[in-house]
């Protein structure tokens, strides 16, 4: 035997390598969600992505801002820089940033925030600091994908997924409705001898494109401080809202712009924010935490030597929250694309007689209702998570992808997130492939879907 065979047992890895490499979404499924996008000439085999939550309707521009700027750059941006928590150009830049577009009831200090490559990197410290392993996490359902494998990953927590009755809203409901649907989660949990330590709300909500009122972001408040729950809010969609016609879409409110030291103790709230959305910036890798809880911020920072966004990023991105002017312009044209991509998408969808989730005004997505289309029981085999793992894998057939509800803590299967921030004519042939795999649903559900036309 060569010494580099793996011995005969198998893997070469400890328990934890092992069981990390046999997660689904290790590197052959992530590839779909990765992968260069169908383009009709310059890759006209591809998939069409309507999973991953990026805007590729202004990436241009972001691109066209920089190069205007001709950065010169100089010796030391290539070293380590001041600090893997983030330089203080960069922190002042995110400061008055957040200071000018989320109305804080008191203005931010760089002093508070501290900066990591991503929100998902910040998500992953804060599971390892507020919380022991097996403690939980209370997240609304439907929920962002990310949330509990972020939390999970190296720290262990678990997530409990939040239903709410059909009659509350949990956007604008009276805040005790919404309040009932946590405390009723959090008994079923101590019932079952699980202690819950974060609760993370999502505002702009990912995957229902919607924003929480005042109320409501209170109520929430003063229900994680009652019972000593870390609130971690999560506002990287921020300012991607956007115009519908209608009259009750509720604008963002963000948790900073309350008094919201008279509802929380102040060591329990903690905001994050990112350029991955509202300035489609995933591939920077930068993510700001902002929380006063100084203890809290010692533990993060030790650890974000791991998770450094390192010096020409945060160049980059110090460059692109500097620039005020530009800015009122590139906000107003993304939310006016993303309008005419959500409008646009709509009309697709009622006319291949595709429901959707009414209400959503922010984000790139609308939550999908393809339940007829999942197959009877006994129809298609197996239970409704495996008819919904069926459903996509007709998607799959079809070179369209988008993300089901299970991976999203839906309660029913047959759920989707459909990604609308692309191109007219990427949205349009996603369309055309996602009627053709519900065409291609088993016969006994087989309802009638007409072409969004071509
Ligand atoms: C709600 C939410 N938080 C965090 C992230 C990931 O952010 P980042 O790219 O900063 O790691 C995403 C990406 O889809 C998201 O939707």
């Amino acid at each position: 035997m060569s010494s580099h065979s793996p011995p005969s047992s198998g893997s070469t890895l400890s328990n934890r390598g092992a069981a990390l490499a046999a997660r689904p979404g290790a590197r052959d499924e992530a590839d779909i969600l990765y992968s260069r996008n169908w383009d009709l000439v310059t890759n006209p085999e591809g998939v069409v992505n309507l999973g991953t939550a990026e805007n590729r309707l202004i990436l241009d521009d972001v691109a066209e801002f920089i190069a205007e700027k001709k950065i010169k750059f100089e010796g030391a941006d290539f070293d380590y820089g001041e600090g893997p928590w983030g330089s203080l150009r960069l922190r002042t830049a995110m400061a008055k940033f957040i200071n000018a577009h989320f109305h804080p009831h008191s203005h931010l200090s760089p002093s508070n925030l501290t900066v990591s490559s991503g929100c998902t990197s910040l998500l992953s410290t804060l599971a390892l600091t507020l919380a022991n392993p097996n403690d939980a996490i209370l997240l609304s359902s439907p929920s962002y994908i990310g949330f509990p494998s972020d939390m999970s990953l190296l720290a262990g927590l678990q997530p409990i997924y939040v239903r709410f009755p059909s009659s509350v809203d949990q956007f604008t409901s009276p805040p005790d409705a919404v309040v009932a649907a946590y405390s009723a989660a959090l008994k079923h949990a101590s019932d079952t001898g699980v202690a819950v330590k974060i609760l993370v709300l999502c505002n702009p909500h990912n995957p229902l494109g919607r924003c929480y009122t005042k109320e409501v972001l209170v109520g929430i408040m003063q229900f994680c401080d009652r019972h000593e729950i870390h609130l971690v809010v999560d506002e990287i969609y921020a300012l991607s809202v956007y115009s519908t016609p209608s009259a009750t879409d509720v604008p963002f409110t963000s948790v900073l712009a309350v008094d919201w030291a008279k509802y929380i103790d102040e060591n329990h709230l903690h905001q994050l924010y990112g350029l991955s959305k509202d300035f489609a910036c995933g591939g920077l890798r930068i993510g700001s935490l902002y929380t006063r809880n100084v203890e809290l911020q010692c533990a993060v920072s030790s650890l974000s030597v791991l998770h450094h966004s390192g010096t020409i990023p945060s160049l980059l991105a110090s460059t692109l929250l500097e620039d005020t002017a530009w800015h009122d312009s590139f906000f107003a044209t993304s939310r006016e694309r993303l309008g005419r991509a959500a409008a646009f998408a709509k009309e697709l969808l009622d006319k291949a007689a595709i429901p959707y989730a009414p209400g959503a005004n922010a984000g790139f997505f609308l939550w999908v209702d393809l339940r007829r289309w999942l197959g009877e029981k006994d129809g298609d085999g197996g239970d409704e998570w495996a008819r919904e793992e069926a459903l996509s894998a007709r998607m799959a057939t079809e070179k369209v992808f988008m993300i089901g509800g299970r991976a999203q803590g839906t309660e029913e299967a047959g759920w989707y997130r459909f990604i609308f921030s692309r191109s007219e004519v990427v949205v349009r042939e996603g369309v055309n492939r996602l009627v053709r795999a519900l065409n291609a649903s088993p016969d006994r559900c087989n309802a009638p879907v007409s072409k969004s036309g071509d």
